[in-house]
């Protein structure tokens, strides 16, 4: 049969290798396909689309997603394809410890091999919940393979008594209220009804909301899959879109490298920081496109910053939800305000050019997504700090800070790590003061290990009775997406390994100053060196298993946390299937 214009015929198909050639192996493989229950006619010549799916009882972000699925092969088998579910890893950022950072790059080797090894053409791939976004993307980009992402789209507003909550953010913001002792375990005990309603992830511009919207500026989703809420019958409909847009992209062999591309990154980045996103955005962007072969840096972040505004007025930074994000015009309508930023002539998914996918995408409330003359902030929400504390670079997201904060000089009050840091942070005996400033280390990708969210040191009780309610804080952690205040994060080198942060010591002067873009230590070069002499690099944690490979490939926050191995250019061969 001879292909259309610009698609390929069903012989030239990956799986074509599997099914239909001559020889012993092709025979068994649809002896065996015979064995699933399928009639030749149902996949003989079609695309083979695994979905990848990061359902789990344990996941409450992704609970939904085994209905979900039955809906993306709806739109698979519609449009001529034979899908195939496969259940992958599930990263529960609730459940999972220390973190599931830990594993984000064991879900991306799992989801590459997977899609090597297999007779797949193409890939639709289902999750959400922070980590679970990059993993997938990183998977998919190093396979190379014609891909979907289906967002598994935000939770309900979360609602207490007449007030609406963001999953996260408030959680925060009671949890301070009750040591403050402003309100009782029976409050309490309603908040944890309230809190999260309903299937699907966090609800504020948190890593998962920042992480799906950048997806689908990437252009690896349907128009507006990203903030579709979770149980929104459209989900379902926009998981169906999806399997048909598959399909297509196969017939087409529009690959992920095709579409990620270094001006595609750039627009995720600008994406993320006028959506006012998660610090996290910074770690997993440079990840992601390591793996489609950019070079990321902390540097493009700080320059794109500096030419976007905030334009989405979201928790934790600002007022509303995703879902009145997605009646404001959702991605598309933000994406439309913002056009002389992006590129606009590369492919999607689903369309020759992002222009024309942003065709007719309309704003409805200005107040959710700010016109240009009216933002939220002038500039881009994170900025990358310098300075002798951190060679190799910092990230704050300034405005969810205390403008006071943002150029402060204080002493330093040293944590080692983050169980010294519970034990004493309410010690009356260290005496701390608003001007203090909190260092936390050994936090790290490697000291943490997985660079736990601990960035958002915690007030001490006494200060927040006295009503304070942020201070600066240092880490070579990452803070939660849904966290708020003057945390400095991902500082570079962290201390595990040695950085400078090693050698800081209570009482020594520390200077953040974000519109000069600086950190730090008030500490004479000769000092540091003495102090560096004397530091002794601590013993590895993990003497076997994945933990033991983790803390021998991961790469510092300022490239990305990939595994070294995984980073790297080179070519895998595919494998033999005849
Ligand atoms: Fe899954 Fe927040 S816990 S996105
Ligand atoms: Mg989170």
């Amino acid at each position: 049969m001879t292909p259309a214009a610009g698609r390929v015929s069903s012989e030239e198909l990956r799986s074509h290798q599997w099914y239909g050639t001559d020889g012993l192996r092709s025979f068994s493989h649809r002896a065996r396909t015979r064995q699933l229950g399928y009639l030749p006619e149902e996949h003989l010549g079609k695309p083979v689309i695994a979905i990848l799916n990061t359902w789990s009882d344990i996941n409450p972000c992704h609970v939904h997603l085994r209905e979900r699925a039955q809906a993306v092969k709806r739109g698979v088998w519609q449009a001529g394809g034979f899908p195939l579910e496969f259940p992958v890893s599930t990263l529960s950022e609730t459940f999972q410890k220390p973190t599931p950072m830990l594993y984000r790059n064991m879900l991306a080797m799992e989801t590459e091999e997977l899609l090597r090894s297999y007779p797949v053409d193409g890939a639709v791939l289902l999750g959400g919940c922070d980590k679970s976004t990059p993993a997938l993307l990183m998977g998919a980009a190093s396979a190379d393979l014609p891909a979907v992402f289906v967002p598994a789209g935000p939770m309900l507003p979360g609602h207490w008594r007449d007030e609406v909550l963001g999953s996260g953010t408030d959680m925060w913001k009671y949890w301070d209220d009750k040591r403050a002792g402003l309100i009782g375990d029976c409050e309490m005990a309603e908040l944890e009804s309230g809190l999260a309603r309903s299937p699907g992830h966090c609800m504020t511009m948190g890593t998962a909301s920042t992480l799906t919207a950048a997806a689908e500026a990437l252009g690896v989703t349907v128009p507006g899959a990203s903030s579709i809420p979770a149980v929104d019958s459209g989900h379902d409909r926009m998981a169906a879109r999806s399997g048909l847009a598959i399909v297509e992209l196969v017939w087409q062999q529009r690959k992920l490298s095709d579409i990620l591309t270094a001006d595609a990154y750039e627009d995720a980045v600008a994406t993320v920081l006028a959506l006012g996103g998660s610090t996290n955005a910074v770690i997993h962007l440079i990840a992601m496109a390591g793996r489609s072969g950019i070079t990321l840096t902390l540097d493009d972040f700080d320059r794109i910053a500096r030419t976007v505004p905030v334009l989405a007025n979201l928790r934790p930074g600002g007022k509303y939800l995703m879902e009145d994000f997605h009646f404001a015009g959702g991605l598309p309508g933000f994406l439309a305000r913002l056009t002389d930023v992006l590129h606009l002539d590369r492919p999607t998914v689903t369309h020759d050019t992002l222009r024309a996918q942003l065709d007719g995408a309309l704003v409805h409330n200005s107040d959710v997504i700010r016109e240009r003359d009216n933002p939220l902030a002038d500039e881009g929400g994170v900025a990358v700090l310098r300075g002798n504390l951190c060679p190799d670079g910092a990230v704050i997201k300034h405005i969810a800070a205390e403008p006071h904060l943002l150029r402060h000089t204080g002493p330093a009050v040293v944590f080692d790590d983050y169980q010294e840091m519970q034990r004493t942070i309410n010690d009356p005996a260290l005496a701390l003061t608003p001007d203090h400033v909190l260092v936390l280390r050994n936090a790290g990708p490697k000291g943490g290990p997985g660079m736990p969210e601990y960035g958002m040191l915690p007030i001490p009780d006494y200060l927040l009775k006295q009503g304070v309610r942020d201070m600066v804080r240092l880490s070579d952690a990452r803070m939660s997406g849904t966290s708020y205040g003057a945390c400095v994060l991902h500082i570079a080198p962290e201390s595990y390994v040695g950085g400078p942060l090693a050698l800081v010591r209570s009482g020594d002067l520390i200077t953040l100053d974000v519109e000069a873009r600086l950190l730090h230590l008030d500490v004479s070069e000769e000092e540091l060196s003495r102090r560096r002499a004397g530091w002794t690099p601590p013993a590895n944690r993990y003497e076997r298993g994945y933990g033991a490979l983790y803390q021998d490939q991961i790469t510092q926050a300022d490239t990305g946390c990939d595994f070294a191995f995984l980073a790297r250019p080179g070519d895998v061969p595919d494998p033999y299937a005849g």
